[in-house]
């Protein structure tokens, strides 16, 4: 029988997570169809329990219902609980809640991109739902240095201080230089440009923007400053892999549907 899943966001129209998970199914003989549900944003709760009373086994929630969804779940994996933030529900008796985003972050940066994060100097920008669902993964792999910078410094403080090895900072007052900067704030979307200090972007490092389908600012900006650019395809195709892997115990090979995407 097929068994249906779907991704949660608002706006979520132009998603490629329907994509990527019909070529998961595909490569690994799984039976199951997977839709898009947008829900108005106060509508969060009433489209999960329509879902789940149509026979849904599992949701991949994203912006910006990801803070509400880890309140949703009867269960947390520790990295959903640590993250405070769940990118994956899963339905059984009871609401299972998990975060692949993280993980999905350190696999495209390390297996894909070939930046091995062990001992590096990052830069997370950003302490929005977005950074804060992927601070503990960056930590695991064992990063020298993490340092949290946002517009709204007193927001950095709170999500850092949650984790040791995290520091906050102020855009202004970086000090570089970072091995690897990521750009986890939502400014790409508007192609607002973060004023950096000159010493952040440069030559030999890897610039990495979790948007994905655009050139943003971030991207531009690190280009003309001679770092190594990157946009967040790879990180979704590593996210949805995780989780397909949550819901149905095997995981998708990655590297055939990132190049897909690429090519076309
Ligand atoms: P998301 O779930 O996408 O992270 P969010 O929780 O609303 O969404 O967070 C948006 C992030 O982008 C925040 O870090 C925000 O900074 P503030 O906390 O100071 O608001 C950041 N952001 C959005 N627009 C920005 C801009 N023009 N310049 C700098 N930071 C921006």
């Amino acid at each position: 029988m097929t068994e249906r899943y779907a991704v949660i966001g608002q706006p979520v129209a132009h998603s490629k997570s329907p994509v990527i998970h019909a070529r998961f199914a595909q490569a690994t003989g799984h039976d199951i169809e997977y839709g898009l549900i947008e829900p108005p944003l106060d509508g969060f709760e009433a489209a999960v329990h329509a879902f789940r009373a149509a026979g849904g086994r599992g949701l991949n929630v994203t912006v910006p219902f990801k803070e509400e969804a880890f309140r949703y779940c009867d269960e947390l994996s520790e990295r959903a609980r640590v993250a405070q933030a769940v990118n994956t529900l899963v339905f059984g008796e009871r609401v299972f809640g998990d975060n692949t985003d993280g993980v999905g972050l350190v696999r495209d940066l390390e297996d894909n991109l070939s930046v091995p994060l062990a001992g590096k100097r990052v830069l997370l920008m950003g302490a929005g739902g977005a950074g804060q669902g992927v601070v503990g993964a960056l930590l695991e792999a064992r990063v020298g240095a993490l340092v949290v910078a946002n517009r709204t410094l007193g927001r950095a403080q709170a999500l850092a201080a949650r984790f040791a090895g995290a520091q906050a900072s102020a855009y202004e007052s970086l000090e570089g230089p970072f091995d690897v900067v990521v750009n986890a704030t939502s400014a790409g979307l508007s192609d607002d440009e973060i004023a950096l200090p000159a010493q952040v972007l440069g030559k030999g490092m890897l610039a990495y923007d979790m948007t994905y389908g655009r050139d943003t600012a971030f991207l531009r900006q690190s280009r003309s400053a001679g770092a190594r650019a990157c946009d967040g395809l790879g990180m979704l195709v590593e996210q949805a892999a995780e989780s397909f892997f949550v819901w149905r115990k095997v995981r998708p090979a990655t590297a055939p549907v990132l190049a897909g995407l690429r090519g076309g």
